[in-house]
């Protein structure tokens, strides 16, 4: 169905996407002007047969037909990069934050004649920020106008795992339940939110339920620096504008749309002038960022569960698989206006589909200014004890046609994600060596709930490496083969989810259940 809405209220600049109201029917002008040319560079990145063809697996097609999809010139770029909006806190008290978050359909102008209907939590793509202070107290209801049950996990933090959005505490649809918790001290850090519910995951993440949520130290380092906040999401649109569903390739490879959003805006123009703080947050549901900063010195100052012992300067592109998140001090070699890009990265996709091109992400204005010093020290990362035990995970694809979402099964040790089964078992606070190996032909990474954790050693092809330095990672990748050896300690008794972070996988099942007991 052709549609073309006028807006009379066109997006708000700030805050992303936020939705809006005025709309109404105008003319019946045809899109097909917008309609997606299959050979163009700007549709490589479409489900086209030939990305099933070549694959030696027989699938059934039905319920694949290739979907058009909306011509990557059809959204406007350039705007400036829009600001996160802050969640409010509704709390007096100091120490406290209480808030709502608000789950339910919301229709977004993308344009004057492209109206989207997203799943948002308080109406804006990405979700409100949350921000709070190490030892605080947050206190979040959460209300599900969805037609369907959710939970919201807050990815990172060290919180009860009855607090962390398990699958099987599900909101249901028309429900409510409030989240409370409080930070630990020492975890300042780059965090962020979505839904975890059981089957869900993919659909609700690339309806565009995700949000940021930053815990700040009251010592913090680097708080001189100006700081800005760069939120990657994905969104995959119809020629119709209307976010496509998940094509038997996105179930496969983890899916990836044709538009990288940067707090909601696409190709937004950045302004980085002079030394500047960068929380980065690969929210996409699939797609691997390996992030190009040109013409700018880049230090890494943290990992996802903080800062790192000095800064540590990076000499190739800084590569960040979903849900992981990085600090970044940017300092600009010269005045320029250059791109951000996202060089192609071989993730080992199934299917005969074209090698990764590099993408434009954005703008990037650069001011250079006078030199800035940055610490030398950051923080004492701390230093996890001998293990006391071990674990060891093998992740493994198999081809299954029962499986209409894609026809593979991506498991942990030979299962599938099961709610009511427990596969590990941890003794609380007991340090533990986790070996964890990729035997499959395509990359997956490793995240795990309730604990920060360490990476040791990475084997692949028969060479060890160790990290250059320490840091405290809460999901981490893994190449076809390779085998990650990390060191964890579970702080808080419960159940805890660990799997892989392209959703689409983690939907389909490849995620286990550790239970922590006391
Ligand atoms: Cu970001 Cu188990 O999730
Ligand atoms: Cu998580
Ligand atoms: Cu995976």
């Amino acid at each position: 169905m052709k549609r073309r809405n006028f807006i009379m209220n066109i997006t708000a600049a700030v805050g992303g996407l936020i939705a809006t109201k005025a709309i109404a029917k105008l003319d019946n002008s045809p899109m097909s002007d917008m309609v997606c040319d299959v050979k163009s560079d700007n549709c490589d990145k479409g489900d086209n047969m030939h990305d099933h063809m070549n694959m030696n697996m027989n699938m059934k097609m039905n319920n694949n037909m290739p979907q058009k999809l909306l011509s990557t010139t059809a959204l406007p770029h350039g705007k400036n990069l829009p600001e996160l909006t802050n969640l409010k806190n509704t709390s007096t008290q100091a120490g406290v934050f209480e808030a709502t978050l608000h789950l339910k359909p919301v229709k977004i102008a993308l344009t004057p004649e492209i109206t989207t209907e997203f799943w948002a939590y308080n109406g804006m793509i990405p979700g409100p920020k949350i921000e709070v202070f190490e030892g605080d107290h947050v206190k979040i209801t959460v209300k599900n106008d969805l037609s369907q049950p959710t939970t919201v996990h807050w990815h990172g933090l060290l919180i009860p795992s009855d607090q962390d959005g398990n699958p099987q505490d599900a909101i249901p649809a028309g429900g409510s339940r409030v989240y409370e918790f409080t930070i630990p001290e020492g975890t300042a850090g780059t965090y962020w939110y979505h839904p975890h519910g059981h089957n869900t995951v993919a659909e609700q993440v690339f309806r565009g339920l995700a949000g940021t949520f930053i815990v700040r130290s009251k010592n913090d380092p680097l708080a001189s620096l100006p700081e800005q906040h760069w939120f990657f999401s994905d969104l995959k649109l119809t020629e119709n504008g209307e976010i496509a569903e998940n094509s038997m390739t996105d179930w496969m490879n983890g899916r990836e749309g044709q538009f990288v959003l940067i707090n909601g805006a696409y190709q937004p123009n950045i302004k980085v002038e002079g030394a500047t703080r960068v929380r980065i947050w690969n929210a996409c549901s699939g797609r691997y960022l390996n992030l190009s900063i040109p013409d700018c010195d880049v230090f890494l100052v943290a990992t996802d569960g903080g800062f790192i012992t000095e800064p540590h300067q990076l000499n190739k592109p800084l590569l960040l698989t979903p849900a992981e998140r990085a600090e970044v001090v940017i300092v600009p070699k010269k005045t320029a206006s250059l791109y951000l890009q996202n060089i192609g990265y071989d993730r080992g996709k199934m299917g005969n589909v074209p090698p990764e091109p590099n993408i434009i992400l954005s703008q990037l204005q650069l001011t250079q200014t006078a030199s800035t010093v940055l610490p030398t020290h950051l923080k004492q990362v701390p230093i996890l004890g001998k293990a006391v035990a071990k674990k060891s995970l093998e992740y493994t694809e198999v081809m299954d046609k029962s499986e209409p979402r894609g026809g593979m099964l991506f498991l942990i040790n030979g299962k599938r994600h099961d709610m009511s089964r427990i596969d590990l078992e941890s003794k609380l606070h007991d340090v533990e060596e986790w070996t964890i190996v990729n035997n499959s032909h395509m990359d997956h990474n490793f995240h795990i709930h309730g604990a920060q954790f360490i990476v040791q050693s990475r084997e692949l092809n028969g060479t060890k490496t160790t990290p250059e330095f320490v840091a405290l990672k809460d999901t981490t990748n893994l190449r076809p083969h390779e085998t990650l050896v990390i060191k964890i300690q579970q702080n808080m008794p419960g159940l805890r989810m660990y799997h892989c972070h392209i959703v689409e996988h983690e939907t389909l099942g490849m995620m286990g259940q550790l239970m922590v007991k006391e």
